[in-house]
């Protein structure tokens, strides 16, 4: 298994933790900003290990914003990491995968792309891109052999997650966030959303009118 990110002394440390349990981790560091270079890393890793079978695009980026940040550094970090650096590797992945007739893509997205979220102005609205751009590529890869996947977290336990200082309901463990995922990645199906009752929860909200979906919100994060 390859795993990708900026930092190398984070990958090494990843690394060496699944050695100690008898797995394999092999750290390609990288920017997924970077379009040329992603485009070498799926080059250089199938080079290297042969065809990839499945490929996670987790990376993602938050900070809780507000109208004063619209169209200023944080916004466009936001939209250049989740949805510029998702296309960088998808584009070259499916080049691959459709030479083969088959494949497996899973995007992280979350839960927050149903519908907009107070202070998540970016976010919300860059992972709500990711939902709709797989949902496009789905009507494509299938005729390819490639299933595409979008995977809806709600809260998870991360360094991301520990930066917030809102309350965050149905917050899971990475570990359960892991094995919700590698459950998803086995069955095949389009979404892997979890927590289920905030994922349908959500989903329930977003089906309302918007004068209810922006009262029910708006009362239930204090906006
Ligand atoms: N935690 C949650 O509650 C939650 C909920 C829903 C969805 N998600 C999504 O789940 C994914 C992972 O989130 P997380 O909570 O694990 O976040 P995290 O703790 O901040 O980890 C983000 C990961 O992405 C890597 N990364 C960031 N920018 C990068 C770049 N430009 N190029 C390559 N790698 C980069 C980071 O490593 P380096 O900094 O070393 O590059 C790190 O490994 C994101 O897409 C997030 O939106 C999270």
């Amino acid at each position: 298994m390859v795993a990708v990110a900026r930092r190398v002394e984070d990958l090494t440390r990843l690394a060496d933790e699944l050695a100690s349990a008898g797995g394999i981790i092999i750290p390609k560091p990288g920017d997924v900003t970077d379009r040329a270079a992603m485009q070498a890393l799926v080059d250089e890793v199938e080079a290297e290990l042969g065809p990839i079978a499945l490929a996670f695009l987790n990376v993602g980026t938050f900070f809780p914003d507000s109208d004063d940040d619209l169209g200023g550094d944080g916004f466009r970090k936001t939209f250049a990491v989740n949805v510029d650096g998702t296309v960088n590797l998808i584009g070259p992945l499916v080049r691959k995968m459709k030479a083969r007739g088959r494949g497996q893509i899973a995007v992280n997205s979350s839960v927050a792309g149903y519908g907009g979220l107070p202070r998540s102005i970016a976010y919300s609205s860059s992972k709500a891109a990711l939902i709709t751009m797989c949902e496009s590529l789905k009507f494509d890869l299938d005729r390819l052999g490639i299933t595409i996947q979008i995977v809806c977290p709600g809260f998870v336990k991360t360094p991301l997650t520990d930066k917030n200082d809102f309350p965050m309901p149905f917050l899971i463990s990475v570990e359960e966030a892991g094995r919700r995922i590698l459950r998803g990645f086995e069955h095949g199906g389009f979404e892997i959303a979890f927590p289920k009752r905030m994922a349908w929860m959500l989903k329930a909200i977003n089906m309302l009118p918007y004068s209810a979906y922006f009262w029910l919100v708006g009362k239930t994060t204090g906006r």
